[in-house]
């Protein structure tokens, strides 16, 4: 089996965020002592992934200043530009070919999380349950942000993206922490836009469901924030300073 790569979507807008985000990517923005997105890279290097594909768009040079090639981090890092911001899953069909037919986990580059082993776990747990898709969740009392799964023991039996907090299907919101087959692929590509013309993953996953794929999921421990709002940008810091 070839060694799993990494691919982290950071060409979204950062819209919530206000004027900061026309000027710093925000996935650049600091969490304690380095950029978000650096944290992302540090979870994937401990969990033994060092071929990091970096999906990057409109006004997201920085990044590529930011990281390089990776090498001061000890990871190969590719670029791939992602022409169209026309939503999460077609950020992550941006990635296809470098990912070569292997399965692959993907990090939003705007979150958060601690401690950073996470993703070592939901890997280990993916590849024993032999999953297709496998979606790290975390409790919230507010999901209204967030895709939402509808769980039946260890299995996912439904997701929405972003319901009203009356047509939550639970309070367990997808944390932006993904490992997948090549097969999410063929689930990008039956995925129809949805009303602001966006190609949403939680709708690839659906259709994943739909075709009875084995869909996982798996409670993250520990805390995680998307700092995408300038509320939870602080909320980040201040829980970065506390336990650093
Ligand atoms: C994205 C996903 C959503 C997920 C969230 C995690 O939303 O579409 O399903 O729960 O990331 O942060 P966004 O924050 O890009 O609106």
């Amino acid at each position: 089996m070839k060694k799993m790569k990494g691919l982290i979507p950071a060409a979204g807008m950062g819209t919530r965020l206000g004027p900061i985000a026309l000027a710093i990517p925000k996935e650049l923005l600091m969490v304690g002592d380095k950029a978000c997105i650096e944290h992302v890279v540090e979870a994937f290097k401990l969990a033994d992934i060092t071929d990091i594909i970096i999906v990057v768009g409109w006004r997201k040079h920085a990044i590529l200043d930011y990281f390089g090639s990776g090498k001061r981090l000890d990871v190969n890092i590719t670029y791939i530009v992602q022409d169209e911001r026309n939503g999460l899953a077609k950020a992550v069909e941006c990635g296809k070919n470098a990912l070569n037919h292997n399965s692959f986990a993907v990090i939003l580059g705007d979150n958060f999380f601690y401690p950073k082993t996470f993703l070592k776990e939901l890997i280990t747990f993916h590849k024993k349950k032999q999953s297709e898709c496998t979606v790290g969740v975390t409790p919230m009392k507010d999901v209204s942000s967030y895709g939402v799964i509808k769980p039946r023991g260890e299995i996912i039996i439904d997701i929405v993206e972003k319901p009203k907090p009356k047509d939550a299907p639970s309070n367990l919101a997808c944390a932006g922490i993904y490992v997948f087959k090549p097969s999410i692929f063929d689930a990008i590509k039956k995925t129809k836009p949805d009303a602001n013309n966006e190609y949403q993953l939680t709708d690839s996953i659906k259709w994943m469901i739909e075709e009875k794929k084995p869909v996982f999921y798996k409670e993250l421990k520990g805390r995680h924030i998307d700092i995408g709002s300038p509320e939870r940008l602080k909320m980040a810091n201040k829980f970065f300073s506390q336990k650093m």
